[in-house]
């Protein structure tokens, strides 16, 4: 475990440091079937490994409740707004659509919803299920402008491929 919890590595590429964070959430989750216990292990390693590049890292689940709204799920940060309906903000946009939302510049994405004034860039990428449907959204937010390249889209994306399939 106390592998599991070391911070980036100095000498590491991103792209290798993605990919031991994406090998210790796996191991970690492993015959875990909570979706809960799953989501709050990758919202903490990815944190630890990334931060404080990463000052806010979590989920936002589908409601199975209300199927067109995100309630917020396991996160690390600031405190995050609770409720997002589908199509608003980045992560609205990322479960109405399915896909990425890499944004550089959030003032300049129409609807973003500011939790924490701080937040400059955000990636938002969807997680499907074994079945395809989406259940969730990772929401990784940075104080810096242009945080997000797209090998931090590729290691996350990756991670969030594997995180209820895995
Ligand atoms: N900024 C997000 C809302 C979630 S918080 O940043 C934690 C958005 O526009 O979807």
């Amino acid at each position: 475990m106390a592998e599991a919890m070391s911070t980036a590595e100095p000498g590491e590429t991103k792209a290798e440091a993605y990919a031991r964070v994406a090998k210790e959430i796996a191991a970690i989750v492993a015959g875990e079937p909570s979706a809960t216990a799953r989501y709050a292990t990758a919202a903490c390693l990815l944190a630890q490994n990334f931060g404080p590049r990463f000052f806010w890292t979590g989920f936002y689940i589908v409601d199975p409740d209300k199927p067109d709204e995100l309630v917020v799920g396991p996160y690390q940060g600031t405190l995050g707004c609770l409720r997002i309906p589908f199509g608003r903000g980045v992560c609205g946009a990322a479960a109405a659509t399915g896909e990425t939302q890499r944004v550089p510049d959030v003032h300049a994405f129409e609807g973003h919803i500011a939790c924490d004034s701080r937040s400059q860039s955000e990636i938002v990428v969807p997680v499907f299920n074994a079945d395809g449907q989406l259940t969730a959204v990772l929401d990784v937010d940075s104080a810096e402008l242009d945080a997000f390249d797209a090998e931090d889209q590729a290691g996350l994306e990756a991670i969030c491929e594997a995180l209820l399939t895995g």
